[in-house]
């Protein structure tokens, strides 16, 4: 691991707040940006853009030279798992990501030994990403949480609810319970081939923490998001870990304390005084701003930014959406929000 003395924002994460809060956009690189849409056009298909290190790199590196972020995230998706397991995933345009769903009886088939050697095109991004950063910019690595990556396999697609992978769990806890151990173990070698690679950092991002309750919760996202964490540690010692539960709501406190991640990542429906109130100093928060704010820019932006700065100014705080940025946001406002935050 590189020395954290140049890199605010992976020192934020092991709890060293700075004078100014770090910044990245969760989903940075992507289709607000021209240059991401041209670069895509030039694919031949979103999970091509995944797999080959030369557009990936230019993808991951697009937003920094727009704007003054303190990292850089690899190119990829959560939904490359499956995929390396040998499920069917697809990128549908204006639809989202299409799975053939997981049965009980279909998970003998999936083939977790051939996840490195699938995934090595985005260890080699990793890699290339590691030499072309400055030194004081941090490179974060990434992958989607047992359930949130659960769900897709499957529901198939995205949905409000996750109904279907809820009442799989119900019906089926055993054959639940072997695609999760499946899930945890390959993305404990994800990770920590990540670290070997250059990420100074990874990010769990669990998306679909919501809707679920508190049995559910301690289950399906604290115990393999804790176990991931272990595995990883196991070989990486002190591996530095962003968790993002969205959406856990009152179980955000039991989260952080049982997993044992460094910082956790907040949505935007968490109350600011709720979230001071519920965790310790010594987690680091990342967060919070609503996407749409930075869509709408001015002050209903710029307050808001403000109110999040002020809130967690007496501890570790990178500042972040409390959610993926959209399509539709406008440049100008990024770069406003970027100089908000790093000038005040
Ligand atoms: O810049 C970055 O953050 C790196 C790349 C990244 C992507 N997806 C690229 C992407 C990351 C970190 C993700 C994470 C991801 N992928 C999550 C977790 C974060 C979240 O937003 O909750 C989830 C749930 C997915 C699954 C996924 N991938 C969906 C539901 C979709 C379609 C809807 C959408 O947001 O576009 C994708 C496609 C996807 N992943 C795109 C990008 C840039 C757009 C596809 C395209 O260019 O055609």
């Amino acid at each position: 691991m590189t020395d954290t003395a140049h890199k605010p924002l992976l020192a934020t994460v092991l709890g060293q707040q700075q004078e100014r809060p770090p910044i990245w956009i969760m989903r940075q690189a992507g289709r607000y940006l021209p240059e991401y849409r041209e670069t895509r056009a030039r694919s031949k298909g979103f999970l091509d853009l995944c797999y080959s290190p030369d557009l990936a790199v230019e993808v991951s590196l697009q937003p920094l030279r727009r704007f003054a972020l303190d990292a850089a995230i690899m190119f990829s998706d959560i939904l490359v798992i499956p995929d390396a397991l040998g499920q069917s995933v697809r990128f549908e345009v204006g639809e989202g990501p299409v799975l053939e769903p997981i049965t009980p009886e279909g998970l003998g088939k999936l083939r977790p030994e051939r996840v490195l050697d699938h995934l090595a095109p985005v260890l080699e991004t990793l890699r290339r990403l590691r030499a072309a950063l400055p030194p004081e910019k941090t490179l974060i690595g990434f992958c989607g949480s047992p359930w949130t990556v659960a769900t897709y396999m499957i529901g198939g697609r995205g949905s409000t609810d996750q109904a279907a992978a809820r009442l799989f769990a119900l019906q089926h806890p055993q054959a639940f319970d072997k695609l999760i151990d499946i899930l945890v173990q390959v993305s404990i070698d994800y990770l920590v081939a990540q670290f070997a690679a250059g990420a100074d950092v990874v990010q769990l991002f669990e998306s679909w923490a919501l809707n679920l309750d508190e049995v559910a919760f301690a289950h399906q996202v604290i115990g393999p998001n804790k176990r991931i964490i272990e595995g990883v540690r196991a070989r990486v010692p002190h591996a530095p870990i962003i968790g993002f539960p969205r959406g856990a709501a009152g179980n955000i406190a039991a989260y952080v304390a049982a997993t044992g991640v460094n910082a956790v990542g907040l949505d935007y429906a968490t109350p600011l005084g709720f979230a001071r109130n519920s965790l310790p100093h010594t987690v680091a928060v990342q967060g919070n701003l609503d996407p749409l704010r930075l869509v709408a820019g001015g002050a209903q932006m710029e307050d808001r930014a403000r109110q999040i700065i002020a809130a967690f100014a007496d501890r570790p705080h990178i500042f972040n959406l409390g959610h993926g940025i959209v399509p539709q946001t406008p440049i100008e406002h990024v770069a406003r929000l970027v100089d908000l935050v790093k000038n005040g």
